[in-house]
């Protein structure tokens, strides 16, 4: 370790120089020899207590600042230390640890422009891609909204020679760079979010296989006691606590009684459709009236050196250990981030479970095992293997925390798209929860491709993209956040939070309501025009034979209208559009805009290239011609057996890719318009009733 001590003999020289006095008149002084003095004058001899203490009284410099030189620390902070040591401990870790992660803002290699050999052009990329989401580059870590390599690489491959560089500037998870290194491309990733440029660097950046387990059994070493210590009660050592179930306890506004929800989940009785029975007075309340108490576990389930997992009612050392826990402080850094009504996925039964601040998304048992089991991870001295295990630590800090909802049936995994924490959970052993991820996170290394492409990530804003040169990148991949679709910062805040890093909320692209103006609260128009900002930066910096790749989906036709004027604004056009089935629906899909969910499994992949002449005129209070419209519909009639948001999807596409407005559509709309045209909609898919021409006024064919 070095040491950055403030030395004081220069000082004491100079001092001693400046009072006419000789080495021979301190050390006599001092009861020492003249040498000793000259040590001390050039910091290679410590001073004692008494010592400092008498030169101070010489020379006139505090005892203090001599005993600090010395490296002794002073009488009050001494006594700190003896009298809260896991305190002290904390806090200097609390310093020490905060700044454990860092990533890079720009780029290092910066891309040139190169003449290059023709791309083969998108017009050959199947209108419709359907992937799934199995390959084991989506198991090492989740994120919000992946798109799935096998998505993008179509797009690589027609748009984009070997050695090329790829840029994503909203790159999530990096599956760009993923899709990018497995076809010889470079790539560039850039995301606003801290927790997006770590998974995507982890993703993106090769790592030895045997080092990361030597790295693994390190960590392991460093933490098995305190693992052990938290998940086995004294009365079975052998039994190892593999999570454990809670239940909040809520108290009956009308007669303040209390009761455990579980039992009335696993009665069934006095939960309905019009509220929850008070099992003591028989009032009926909302669930949203009953007051939050506490929590309570009841049921642990442990294993015993089989897989074997067993259940059974926590017993009295199961809960004297978890006391004893509550009762202990953490000596090692914990995240320090306050989370209220400013953010967006706050909502009042938070404040009602006292939780206001991200550490509470925890129990205490959970947070002392993430917390040590961190501190170890950066004590690790090579980055590499020290950024690979923290992607498996972020890879199972949502699992640990109380966001893991109990299902009826078996433990299922925690719902994206919202920190709601519910009444009944899990609190899941944080060691095994690290063993598997760090296993699926080494599977995944030992698959890495042997490549000479390389990917760079940088944390920074789409609407600022000037570390990279003008016209130097051939291809663009981009998913941007879908409105209000989801809203990142909060997504990730739990990751962040340990990270110790935050997105910087007030660049975010997103429509946000619950945040002030100042505190980085956008509107509509807002959102607008930071997609304007990012896309133009697009359009700087592609070739001016390139293609942007636009990945979007959104039931709002508002929201639609503000990315068609941010893709004119820019100088960008529309050259194809292509249909992404992900198979199952994209929580970004999920909201509606009448108020009722509407569900869709299909996203957009649009190609834009720079726009020859003038740009077209948009009228976005005027809706696309009806023949149009109608005409995609038709054909998706005649074809049969569409779902709704299909035939939405298609008639975006129609018009997209005709550059016309989108104005009116939106799933409610289309749903109306095939009836009009004859269809009926047959368990959720829609098939002409009669013959079309007796009903419909639609008349091209
Ligand atoms: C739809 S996600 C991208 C997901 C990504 N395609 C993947 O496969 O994981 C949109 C991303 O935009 C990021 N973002 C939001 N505002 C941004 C901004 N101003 N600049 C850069 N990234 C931003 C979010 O952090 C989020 O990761």
């Amino acid at each position: 370790m070095t040491t950055k001590n403030w030395a004081a003999g220069c000082t004491i020289r100079a001092r001693r120089a400046a009072l006419g006095l000789s080495l021979d008149d301190v050390a006599h002084a001092l009861g020492v020899s003249k040498t000793y003095v000259s040590y001390v004058e050039s910091d290679e001899r410590p001073l004692t207590d008494e010592q400092a203490h008498k030169l101070s009284s010489i020379i006139g410099i505090p005892a203090d600042l001599l005993l600090l030189s010395a490296g002794r620390l002073p009488d009050d902070v001494r006594q700190i230390l003896v009298s809260d040591t896991a305190g002290v401990a904390a806090s200097i870790r609390q310093q020490k640890e905060q700044h454990a992660v860092e990533y890079p803002t720009t780029v290092t290699a910066v891309p040139t422009s190169t003449p290059r050999a023709r791309v083969a052009g998108p017009l050959g990329i199947p209108k419709r891609i359907a992937v799934t989401k199995t390959k084991s580059a989506y198991r090492a870590h989740s994120y919000h909204t992946k798109v799935p390599p096998e998505a993008i690489t179509p797009f690589i491959e027609a748009l984009s020679q070997p050695g090329d560089t790829v840029l994503d500037l909203f790159s999530g998870s990096g599956m760009t760079g993923v899709a990018a290194l497995a076809r010889g491309r470079n790539a560039i990733l850039s995301d606003l979010s801290p927790a997006a440029v770590h998974i995507s660097r982890n993703y993106n950046t090769a790592c030895s296989v045997a080092e990361f387990r030597l790295a693994l059994d390190r960590v392991e070493r460093a933490v098995s006691s305190t693992m052990r210590w938290l998940y086995t009660a004294v009365t079975h050592p052998e039994r190892k606590i593999e999570y454990t179930t809670w239940s909040d306890v809520f108290q009956c506004p009308e007669c303040s009684g209390n009761t455990l929800y579980w039992d009335m989940v696993q009665s069934s009785v006095g939960i309905d459709a019009k509220g929850i029975t008070c099992p003591h007075c028989s009032s009926v309340s909302r669930k949203t009236d009953l007051v939050w108490v506490r929590e309570q576990p009841v049921q642990t389930h442990v294993s015993a050196g089989s897989n074997r997992i067993q259940s059974h009612d926590p017993t009295q050392s199961e809960l004297d250990l978890i006391a004893e826990v509550d009762a202990t402080p953490i000596p090692y850094w914990v995240p320090n981030v306050p989370f209220g009504p400013e953010r967006e996925m706050w909502r009042a039964s938070h404040l009602a479970m006292q939780i206001t601040e991200v550490k509470q998304f925890f129990t205490k048992r959970n947070l002392h095992a993430l917390a040590a089991l961190r501190h170890a991870i950066v004590a690790e001295s090579e980055g590499r293997v020290r950024e690979a295990l923290m992607f498996a630590f972020t890879a199972c800090v949502n699992r640990a925390s109380r966001r893991y909802q109990w299902n009826a049936k078996r433990p299922t995994n925690v719902m994206t798209g919202t920190l709601y924490v519910s009444s009944l959970r899990y609190e899941w052993n944080v060691w095994s929860l690290f063993r598997r991820k760090a296993a699926d996170v080494e599977r995944y290394f030992a698959t890495f491709p042997v490549t000479d492409a390389r990917v760079q990530v940088m944390n920074r804003s789409a609407t600022d993209l000037s570390c990279i040169p003008d016209a130097t990148i051939p291809m663009v991949f981009m998913d941007p956040p879908f409105g209000s679709n989801i809203f990142y910062a909060d997504s990730s805040i739990l990751w962040e939070a340990w990270l110790g890093l935050l997105t910087d909320h007030t660049e975010e692209i997103v429509v946000n309501k619950s945040r002030g103006r100042v505190g980085g609260g956008k509107t509509l128009g807002d959102y607008g025009g930071l997609m304007t900002r990012a896309f133009s930066e697009v359009s700087r910096v592609l070739s001016p034979d390139g293609y942007a790749v636009l990945a979007f989906s959104n039931s709002d036709d508002k929201v639609w209208i503000e990315i068609q004027k941010a893709i004119a604004a820019a100088g960008l056009e529309t050259a194809t559009v292509h249909i992404l089935d992900k198979g199952q629906p994209s929580i970004k899909g999920v909201k509606g805009v009448t108020g009722k969910e509407t569900v869709t499994t299909l996203d957009l992949l649009i190609t834009l290239k720079h726009r020859r002449g003038l740009p077209k005129v948009f009228d976005h209070e005027r809706a696309a011609p009806n023949v149009l419209i109608e005409g995609a519909v038709t054909v998706c009639l005649k074809n049969g057996g569409c779902r709704t948001d299909e035939i939405y999807t298609t008639v975006i596409q129609t018009l997209l890719t005709c550059n016309e407005t989108l104005l009116g559509i939106t799933m409610p709309a289309i749903a109306a318009r095939c009836a009009k045209l004859g269809g009926a909609e047959v368990d959720g898919k829609w098939v002409f009733s009669y013959p079309r021409e007796t009903k419909s006024d639609y008349s091209d064919d």
